[in-house]
């Protein structure tokens, strides 16, 4: 089928590239005339494995193309996939300035597109998004009538970045918000998938995505809260967490105590819903805690690390990892990245190290911090390693340059701790 998706952020990229392999005929369209152009040069704008890849055969092939201009690609297009960012507002209130202004775009030029459009949404958006605004703006915009002229359905991502390729070809499940069955049915044809199907109205599909991050981030700060509390008491909460994991009610994932949970996704999501309740007036109280807890483990990480290294003024902190997760470079919403601001508020010197993630790091902090090539050179003199992502290389490491060979991990990855102070987070 002809296809179009709008937006090439990592969702909209992996969805395209995927669809794509299927050998369905792709147009990306975004505003960004740089990252579109890099896109038909087949060069990945994001660091995601198995995209280069896949990019690469899909462009060769001829089945993917971008475009800046989403008027054509509309007009050629059977369906459109929605895929534009929802950021968050300062008060934590999802920000839906993307998703209106594609709609009014999307709606604009169905006003003269012959033939029928689906329509796929899969921004994440707040109960009552789909029906209230992208719906009423695709009317209003184009004049014309759903089910007559073009079909919407809601149909949530459920990537995690560092894997998005292998979750976009194989989920564990298709969510599909629909009025009526034209788009939703088309969209179950394209992706093709051998999962189970969960039809239902808009509304519901929009709260399953929040109700799939905010149980995945509590779970996680319930680890943490665990962590916290068995840290206290001398116990390895991992060895708690592995045993209550066997209970398959429970399950093994999401219970890695530390850090906490960064990204682009999780903070936001919980923040949105948070929001989201108190504009429906009702106070969260769980939700609203998940994040409390989450914001505090930075805090815990910095006061332990001023606890074993005294006053950090002046002294050279080496961190390794920025990223949010090991994986990715993306530093959005990092812990690490919060933790490298309360370093430097307390006049630490620190000097940073990301196998992927040190350009975006350096677009963020510029020459707040130093920048180390590798390791070794992170750690050289330092008087303090802080251990923030979990990248397999940080498994074994060799401490031996170090000034003071004292090091925290707040990602429990250390396996080799000979000849340092270690001390972990939750552990
Ligand atoms: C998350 C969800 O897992 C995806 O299903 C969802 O589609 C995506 O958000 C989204 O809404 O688009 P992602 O942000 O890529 O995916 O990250 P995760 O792999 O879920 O990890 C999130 C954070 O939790 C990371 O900072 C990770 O280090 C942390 N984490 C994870 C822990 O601290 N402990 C754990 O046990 C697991």
């Amino acid at each position: 089928m002809k296809i179009c998706v709008v937006g090439t952020g990592y969702v909209g990229l992996v969805t395209a590239v995927t669809l794509a392999a299927k050998r369905h005929e792709v147009v990306c369209v975004d505003i960004d005339k740089e990252k579109v152009d890099r896109i038909n040069r087949a060069e990945t704008p994001i660091f995601e494995e198995q995209l280069p890849e896949l990019l690469k055969s899909t462009v060769n092939a001829k089945t993917l193309s971008a475009t800046t201009d989403l008027k054509t690609a509309i007009q050629n297009a059977e369906i459109c996939i929605v895929c534009v960012g929802t950021p968050s507002l300062p008060n934590g209130d999802i920000d839906l300035t993307q998703v209106e202004g594609a709609a009014k775009q999307i709606g604009e030029a169905l006003k003269e597109k012959k033939g029928f459009l689906s329509i796929v949404f899969r921004s994440t958006v707040t109960p009552g998004t789909t029906e209230n605004i992208f719906s009423a703006v695709l009317q209003a915009f184009s004049g014309k009538k759903p089910r007559e002229h073009f079909s919407i359905c809601y149909s949530p991502e459920f990537l995690r970045e560092g894997r998005a390729i292998k979750d976009a070809l194989a989920p564990d499940k298709l969510v599909i918000g629909r009025e009526d069955t034209i788009a939703a049915n088309n969209w179950k044809m394209v992706s093709s998938v051998g999962c189970p199907i969960i039809e239902t109205d808009f509304k519901t599909a929009e709260l399953i995505k929040y109700a799939n991050n905010a149980f995945l981030a509590t779970k996680i700060s319930f680890a943490n809260e665990l962590g916290n509390l068995a840290k206290s008491i001398g116990i390895n909460s991992y060895a708690v967490a592995d045993a209550i994991g066997f209970d398959p009610r429970i399950g093994k994932q999401y219970l890695r105590a530390g850090l906490g949970f960064g990204g682009s996704c999780f903070p936001k999501d919980i923040k949105a819903l948070v929001a989201f309740a108190k504009k429906n007036n009702y106070e969260p109280k769980i939700l609203s805690a998940v994040l409390k807890t989450n914001d505090s483990q930075v805090e815990r990480f910095v006061h332990l690390a001023e606890k074993k290294a005294g006053s950090l003024s002046g002294k050279k902190i080496a961190v390794l990892g920025t990223a949010f997760k090991e994986g990715t470079d993306d530093i959005r919403e990092s812990q690490a990245i919060k933790v490298i601001g309360l370093l430097l508020s307390k006049g630490a010197k620190v000097c940073a190290y990301d196998p992927k993630a040190i350009e975006s790091t350096k677009k963020e902090l510029g020459n707040k911090i130093e920048y180390a090539g590798s390791i070794q050179d992170c750690l050289k003199d330092a008087e303090l390693c802080l251990i923030c992502t979990e990248w397999p290389e940080f498994r074994i490491i060799d401490f031996s340059g170090m000034k003071n060979k004292v090091v925290i991990d707040g990602k429990h990855i250390l396996e080799k701790k000979n000849g340092i102070d270690y001390e972990g987070l939750c552990w």
